[in-house]
């Protein structure tokens, strides 16, 4: 992207998501040491410097504490503000038991560098589906209309294409779709779906993070370890809404798409 000189400084977003910690840091996740992946990319994080860093669910396979105070102290530092949404294999009590004292911000909007985070919980339901019921959608509601705005939720709001996973998705994605009509949204960014997915809808950009565990082939009918190693998304945000996004792994973060 060519950005007249006189562009003001971009805000750099992070979401991590996937982790898949347990309680036992040595404890795999599909066949991966899951807490030895999420720091192979501490250097990498580091370097991007973000502003803030989204959590985007499944942080634990198990819900246990321990999981959630080494995620915590893993992302403390790395950025001023963290936020924070649960997946299907997380307890949000759990968890918040544990943010809220690190001083995490569950939203459900949070502002930053002119744009709003609308931090959206899909995973409640014990099960591995996610929903959105009246109550959820609320933070929808309450959106700027002034201010661009990314959404959040753990779940696939559209299909991804792979069977494996689009078996447990966003149920009733169009309850969503239809609140988010009119609002100032860029892209809906999501989880849960273990593998890295660009597309659009209604003019709105729907990006997911690969996970920080283990990533998976899209075109296969159950889970199969694919070449996508411990991987993130990574966002920088303008004041006046343009965007752009990639994925970041060990080596650093590749810009991928951008809009307006
Ligand atoms: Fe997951
Ligand atoms: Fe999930």
């Amino acid at each position: 992207m060519n950005l007249p000189a006189a562009t003001p400084k971009p805000t750099t977003l992070l979401q991590l998501s996937d982790s898949h910690l347990s309680e036992d840091p040595q404890a795999e996740y599909r066949g991966q040491p899951a807490d030895a992946n999420l720091a192979s990319l501490r250097e990498a994080i580091k370097q991007l410097a973000p502003d803030a860093i989204v959590l985007s669910g499944d942080i634990s396979e198990d819900a246990s504490t321990a999981s959630y105070w080494r995620m915590g102290g893993f992302v403390r530092d790395l950025a001023p503000k963290i936020a924070w949404i649960p997946g299907n294999h997380d307890e949000r009590e759990v968890m918040a038991g544990v943010f809220d004292e690190l001083g995490f911000d569950a939203g459900p909007i949070v502002g930053i560098g002119g744009w709003q985070l609308v931090l959206l919980d899909s995973a409640w339901s014990n099960r591995p589906e996610g929903e959105l019921d009246e109550d959820r959608l609320a933070p929808v509601d309450r959106m700027d209309a002034e201010r661009p705005a990314l959404v959040f939720v753990h779940h696939q709001p559209l299909p991804v294409g792979s069977s494996w996973i689009d078996k447990y998705p966003l149920v009733e994605p169009d309850r969503l779709w239809e609140r988010l009509a009119g609002k100032p949204l860029q892209a809906v960014a999501f989880g849960h779906v273990h593998q890295v997915f660009e597309s659009e809808r209604d003019g709105v950009a729907c990006l997911s993070a690969p996970s920080t565990a283990a990533n998976g082939l899209r075109e296969a009918p159950k889970f199969t370890p694919g070449e996508q190693g411990p991987s993130a998304r990574c966002f920088r945000l303008w004041p006046d809404g343009r965007w752009q996004s990639g994925i970041l792994d060990a080596t650093g973060c590749q810009a991928a798409s951008a809009g307006q």
